[in-house]
């Protein structure tokens, strides 16, 4: 087991079946009454948010706190990152103040690995600018296991601003790694040049991805990380890539409908689609939760086992 999760690049196939399997340990936990396990009493915990987050952030916290851990919530906005503080200064200062893991979101890609230099704690990467969001795309993987069985031979395709997303990055380097066949979709101009080297199918209509896939992972349009001229208008891309309720009744199959969030309702998903019987929607944010328990507990040193 690595000490840290930066992304899912390398990570071995024991490593994230062994992370899936005590995510499912502590879903099973989480029904309980008492929702909480005395796992990481004694540790201190940072999350670092360097950029918006609801849905990251809201279940890093609840994950450390269903732990028993003591934790800390840190935003640039309002700290002395303002008055000019550099991010080594910055996590070196609260590390004097003795944390033992630091979860950290940053717009730059390659934050979570600079940390890594500066510090002694365990770092977990909760999202590094265009690069990966690995507690995301095991959330994702969970979601499907939980939902198909297996991930072996599953036919995953992942649509829409592949450019900005490190959501894609991170679900194509575990779904692969777990034997699953990856497939993205989107304008020629949101897929990156070297797409072609990633070992998954490339398609540029939605309704040949449709009718490939098993599970559609629809990605927000990154309205805040788009440049100029990347396509039309929004309403184009709704309408040439927007999965919709009549795409998935063309194609007459029971996809299964997952979005890592926030949903640009309208744009890359129909608004009644995502909270319809294909959608495991929250299904993925509930995952999130545990997935993010197991993480912290695998990473924290703990041998203590789960009851
Ligand atoms: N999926 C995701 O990372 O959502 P947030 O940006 O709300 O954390």
């Amino acid at each position: 087991m690595q000490k840290h999760l930066l992304g899912l690049e390398g990570v071995p196939r024991e490593e994230i079946e062994l992370i899936l399997k005590t995510a499912f340990s502590f879903k099973e936990i989480l029904s309980r009454p008492i929702p909480k396990v005395p796992t990481l009493r004694g540790k201190t915990i940072v999350n670092l948010f360097f950029e918006p987050s609801t849905r990251t952030r809201i279940s890093f916290e609840l994950a450390e706190k269903r732990l028993s851990a003591d934790t800390v919530n840190f935003s640039a906005s309002g700290s002395s990152v303002q008055k000019g503080e550099t991010l080594r200064d910055t996590i070196r200062n609260i590390e004097a103040m003795k944390m033992d893991m630091v979860v950290i979101r940053h717009s730059a890609a390659g934050a979570p690995h600079f940390l890594t230099r500066c510090i002694d704690a365990a770092v977990i990467n909760a999202g590094d600018g265009r690069h990966e969001h690995p507690t995301q795309a095991l959330l994702d993987m969970m979601t499907l296991q939980e939902r198909v069985g297996k991930l072996e031979g599953l036919k995953v395709a992942i649509v829409g601003d592949i450019l900005h997303s490190r959501v894609a990055r991170s679900n194509i380097y575990g779904l692969q790694t777990m034997g699953a066949e990856v497939a993205i979709c989107g304008p020629k101009t949101l897929i990156p040049v070297e797409a072609d080297q990633w070992g998954v199918e490339i398609f540029y209509n939605i309704d040949d991805a449709i009718r490939w896939a098993d599970a559609l992972n629809v990605l927000r349009i990154q309205l805040e990380r788009q440049r100029t001229g990347l396509f039309p208008s929004l309403r184009e891309y709704a309408a040439h890539f927007g999965v919709t309720r009549a795409r998935l009744e063309a194609a007459q199959k029971d996809l299964i409908i997952m979005h890592p969030g926030p949903i640009n309702r309208g744009i890359e998903i129909e608004n009644d689609l995502a909270d319809s019987e294909f959608s495991v929607i929250l299904n993925q944010v509930t995952n999130g939760v545990a997935v993010r328990m197991a993480v912290l507990y695998l990473k924290s040193g703990v041998t203590e086992t789960l009851e």
